[in-house]
């Protein structure tokens, strides 16, 4: 053959290869720890009152057998659990594993199947933990694998593809349900039942997954992953902070019990712009006082809840939660107990992450 004739051979095999067969398949890693995701019905209509946490994460993936097709996928069953059992030393534990599988060279992103009642929670220590700009998709559903519709598949499918996508990298751990793509500090859970119920209220979500492949068109500019502070290889435990809720006729009871029971921070969910009630206020004085880290955060879940607005931080020692909801305050606070207990850092703290 001659050289002109190799040369057309070689642009028209280049030409009609699939662009797949180009491009080697990322390798993902899907780390199970139950949910509805993985929950069962006693039929296919069952979509309340059935069992979270069912399904082995092999099954999960022999499922949807197109993930093999967009990323060389492994499956490691880290618990089995419902998600409102969720609690600091699960965390502890999976973020240990996901710090050590996106240290490996061969791993490109990492799935985190989870329940979806705390997948924010989740979603947000990680991002605070994570010592990687690899991409970290947490994914869960609505409907038991069993049901009509069933939204886990889809979801998995598209966390995948997320996980394993270049456009990813960087964005900090992310929350994939519903075709949407939310940034682990703001998204929520909005509805107690219906498939999109994940929103990013007024801030926005991130991008769709649409056509097998993630569109982003903002991202958080709050600091995460792999330029986070916070570092909890070392830890097996995190202080004790726990979350008082506001309403009117409110009264100092929660506070106290808290602090009885070791508390080394209180995050209040208050009226309004973090407001408080006096007789909760006084408590929480009192709290300050015995070295209670004290986080004035808003019920209303959306808006800065002003320093010095409703209360004078200053002369409280409080520190505000900017615009963080009460649990991912409670879990920030906790992270920043690890490192201080200067209210001046850890309301810098606050407005950095
Ligand atoms: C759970 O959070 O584990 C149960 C609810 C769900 O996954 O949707």
């Amino acid at each position: 053959m001659s050289l002109k004739a190799s040369r057309f051979l070689a642009l028209l095999l280049l030409v009609a290869l699939p662009a797949a067969a180009q491009q080697p398949l990322p390798n993902v890693v899907i780390l199970a720890t139950g949910g509805t995701i993985a929950g069962t019905g006693a039929t296919s209509t069952t979509t309340v009152g059935y069992t979270a946490a069912k399904i082995g994460v092999e099954a999960l993936i022999d499922a949807v057998p197109e993930l093999k097709k967009v990323a060389n996928v492994k499956g490691e069953q880290v618990m089995q659990i419902a998600s409102e059992n969720m609690n600091n030393e699960a965390w502890l534990k999976l973020a240990k594993r996901v710090n050590a599988l996106l240290a490996q060279p061969d791993v490109d992103g990492v799935v985190i199947t989870h329940g979806t009642d705390t997948i924010e929670e989740t979603a947000y220590f990680l991002d605070l933990v994570v010592k990687s700009d690899k991409p970290v998709v947490v994914v869960g559903a609505m409907r038991p694998s069993t049901a009509i519709s069933a939204d886990g598949p889809i979801n998995l499918y598209n966390a995948v593809i997320l996980a394993g996508s270049k456009d990813a990298i960087g964005k900090g751990v992310l929350v994939c349900l519903n075709d949407q793509i939310n940034a682990a500090r703001e998204v929520t859970k909005s509805n107690t039942a219906t498939a999109d119920t994940f929103r990013t209220p007024e801030l926005g979500f991130l991008g769709y997954m649409q056509d097998n492949k993630a569109h982003f068109y903002r991202e958080s500019t709050r600091r995460h992953t792999a330029k986070s502070e916070f570092d909890v290889s070392q830890l097996d435990k995190l202080p004790q902070v726990d979350i008082v809720y506001g309403y009117a006729n409110a009264n100092r009871v929660a506070v106290d019990a808290f602090v009885a029971a070791g508390a080394k921070g209180i995050v209040n969910a208050g009226v309004g712009d973090g407001s408080l009630a006096d007789p909760v206020k006084a408590a929480l004085i009192d709290a300050r006082k015995k070295g209670v880290l004290v986080v004035r955060s808003a019920r209303a879940g959306n808006g800065i809840v002003a320093r010095n607005g409703e209360v004078n931080d200053d002369q409280t020692d409080f520190v505000v939660s900017d615009t963080l909801t009460a649990q991912k305050a409670r879990i920030l606070l906790m992270l920043a107990l690890t490192k201080t207990t200067d209210t001046k850092e850890i309301q810098r703290i606050f407005y950095s992450y």
